[in-house]
């Protein structure tokens, strides 16, 4: 898979189109590197990362190990980090996450493998970090240098401030970095203070260095990173320094570079459609001018007088574009004939609602047969405090109505202790994990209602990667495929729609996202065919320009949407995983999103809506 090289980055800067690409260069450039030495009988000495990026090439390298022989007997390794202070064992350490995702999957040495170590005593760290230079300099100093990047812009743990001098040492974690780990710690009240890490300049001297990000909610460090000047701001802008650094990225993180957002700025384009309207509408935000009272000087003055040679002058550019995105109000997503069958899939139990309930509710009140698709249980998101309350419901429930109680004390009995002793982190056990995913089951049944729709129209899928009760999640099953081949065959659905997420913080949606296109892709081979619509997770809105479907929704319409999205009570008030630094709940920010997008239409000159949900069309790659 060749990668685009952007243009218009200080650095060297590759971009595949899925991270799975990336990942596979990444895993190919390193066993190239590590045969090579091998045959020479040299160690090759890598610069390791842990987190959420590096588990697939990780995946690579392990299947290389497995299925083509990849002999790492001779590698060396050095990790950039570890929180402090932190058990070896402890479920949230770094080194038995690597033994974990990699070392125990592979023919590594122990006495190869370094990481820095959270239990030294407090007095001792300095000596600690000095010894893990000399042990990097004895080794002969780092091959490659894998390094993720957080939105902070650290790599390692050397947070903003951190200057390009700086060594292994002893750091304190940035709010930001400790609200993104918060989700992995169940709590930003649970994540350490403090981490070691290995210093900027210690990266530095590696001879080689790979910066991989995916995912949108990277994208704007990353632009930062690689097109501006370097800055202790962003410690991983110091890599422009670096002779042989580069940035992999996969489509979604590099969607903030020039190279997308404004490409006629870097060079000559072709002008096709698609890039006219963006223009424009780019345009438009920019002098803030609806789109027909756009002027030719607006064009000029904006780096666009090739648009307007081509295809101006402004009133064209501008009512063309104007006609477009008029044509994108759809008060009929699923067109004029009523019982249409439409299959709207909710990689959550809360997703449909808070990204498309107005639409679902509006598709129910023109007729059509909606059925909801729920792909996972989302049991790791409810607070243990809800689990006891609902046990402490059953068990109440079941001695009024004189039902089986002893067997109902029982469970009340086993759950309460493990409760009580649990400890920050601990997975859930088989009893726990069963009621929270009842309580979701039963709140997404509710919030159905709340849009009209029946519990016989919902499917609780449980698809098999999500069943891990952590965090990570396992690779897609093909069973998982095969359920959701089976459901389009049973529905045989009019159209679908489905969570075409790019930045949801643990991967489910884009997991639940790739298994439907595979299911999609093989029900078209047996000519079943239906439209397939994306939208948007609870995180972000598609761009203006990108919208091929704008649904309008009255105030009413976004008030029962809201009342839908409250019947998720154990997501209410304050969530598990709220995703990302937004600290306002679901139903708020849908009714910004919503809103915000009709006022967007607003300001081109379009009809004025209340609020709008907005929608694009999956093309197949
Ligand atoms: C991990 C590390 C960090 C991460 C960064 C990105 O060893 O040093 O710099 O690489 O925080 O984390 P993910 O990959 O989880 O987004």
């Amino acid at each position: 898979m060749n990668p685009t090289v952007a243009p218009s980055t200080r650095m060297p800067t590759l971009i595949f189109p899925t991270s799975t690409d990336a990942a596979r260069h990444v895993a190919t450039l390193m066993a190239k590197m590590i045969r090579e030495n091998n045959a020479s009988g040299v160690p090759t000495v890598l610069g390791l990362a842990t987190g959420s990026t590096p588990v697939g090439l990780y995946r690579e390298l392990i299947r290389m190990h497995k299925e083509e022989n990849l002999d790492f007997s001779r590698v060396v390794t050095f990790n950039l980090d570890e929180y402090f202070p932190m058990p070896k064992d402890d479920s949230h350490s770094y080194n038995r996450w690597m033994q974990e995702t990699l070392f125990s999957h592979i023919n590594i040495k122990p006495e190869n493998v370094h990481i820095p170590d959270g239990t030294v005593k407090p007095g001792a760290v300095a000596d600690h970090c000095e010894r893990y230079e000399e042990a990097i300099r004895k080794a002969g100093g780092i091959d490659i240098q894998i390094l993720g990047i957080g939105r902070t812009g650290h790599i390692g743990f050397n947070e903003p401030g951190s200057p390009k001098t700086a060594r292994t040492r002893l750091v304190t974690l940035d709010p930001v970095t400790k609200r993104d780990a918060a989700s992995g710690f169940f709590g930003e009240e649970n994540v350490p203070q403090q981490a070691i890490t290995m210093g900027t300049a210690t990266i530095l001297e590696a001879r080689k260095v790979i910066l991989m990000a995916f995912g949108e909610h990277k994208a704007p460090t990353v632009q930062k990173a690689v097109e501006n000047p370097p800055s202790e701001s962003i410690a991983a802008s110091f890599l422009q320094e670096h002779s042989d650094s580069t940035f992999i990225l996969d489509a979604a993180a590099a969607s903030d570079l020039t190279l997308y957002r404004r490409p006629w700025e870097i060079g000559p384009v072709v002008w096709k459609p698609e890039l006219i309207r963006q223009a424009v509408i780019w345009l438009s935000l920019k002098v803030h001018k609806g789109l027909l009272k756009l002027s030719d000087n607006d064009f000029r003055e904006h780096h666009l007088y090739e648009l307007l040679r081509e295809h101006g002058p402004a009133e064209n550019l501008g009512y063309r574009v104007f006609q477009d995105r008029f044509q994108t109000i759809i008060n009929h997503p699923a067109g004029n004939d009523p019982k249409r069958t439409i299959l709207v899939f909710s990689p959550h139990p809360d997703d449909d609602v808070i990204s498309m309930g107005g639409t679902i509710i509006r598709l129910v009140e023109q007729g059509h047969k909606v059925h909801i698709a729920y792909m996972t249980n989302g049991n790791i998101a409810v607070f243990d405090h809800d689990a006891l309350r609902f046990t402490d419901f059953v068990e109440s429930f079941h001695r009024i109505f004189q039902l089986d109680q002893q067997n109902t004390s029982e469970v009340k009995k086993r759950v309460t202790e493990f409760l009580k002793n649990k400890k920050p982190g601990q997975p859930d056990t088989d009893d726990v994990l069963k009621i929270k995913a009842l309580i979701r089951e039963t709140e997404a049944r509710a919030a159905a209602l709340a849009c009209g729709i029946p519990p016989e129209q919902l499917e609780f899928m449980d698809l098999r990667f999500y069943r891990t009760g952590t965090i990570a999640k396992n690779p897609i099953h093909p069973q998982d495929i095969t359920d959701i081949v089976n459901l389009f065959e049973r529905l045989k659905p009019y159209q679908i729609y489905v969570a075409g997420e790019l930045s949801d913080p643990h991967g489910t949606h884009r997991l639940c996202a790739e298994a439907i296109y595979e299911a999609v892709r093989r029900v078209r081979a047996k000519k079943q065919d239906f439209d397939v619509w994306l939208y948007r997770g609870a995180w972000e809105e598609w761009e203006p320009h990108q919208i091929e479907m704008a649904v309008p929704l009255s105030s009413d319409v976004l008030d029962r949407k809201k009342e839908a999205i409250f019947r998720h009570q154990s997501q209410k008030d304050r969530a598990m995983f709220p995703g990302s630094a937004d600290k306002r709940e679901f139903w708020q920010r849908a009714e910004w999103r919503n809103t915000q997008t009709a006022q967007l239409y607003d300001q081109f000159g379009l009809p004025e809506y209340y609020a709008m949900e907005a929608f694009v069309r999956w093309k197949d790659a």
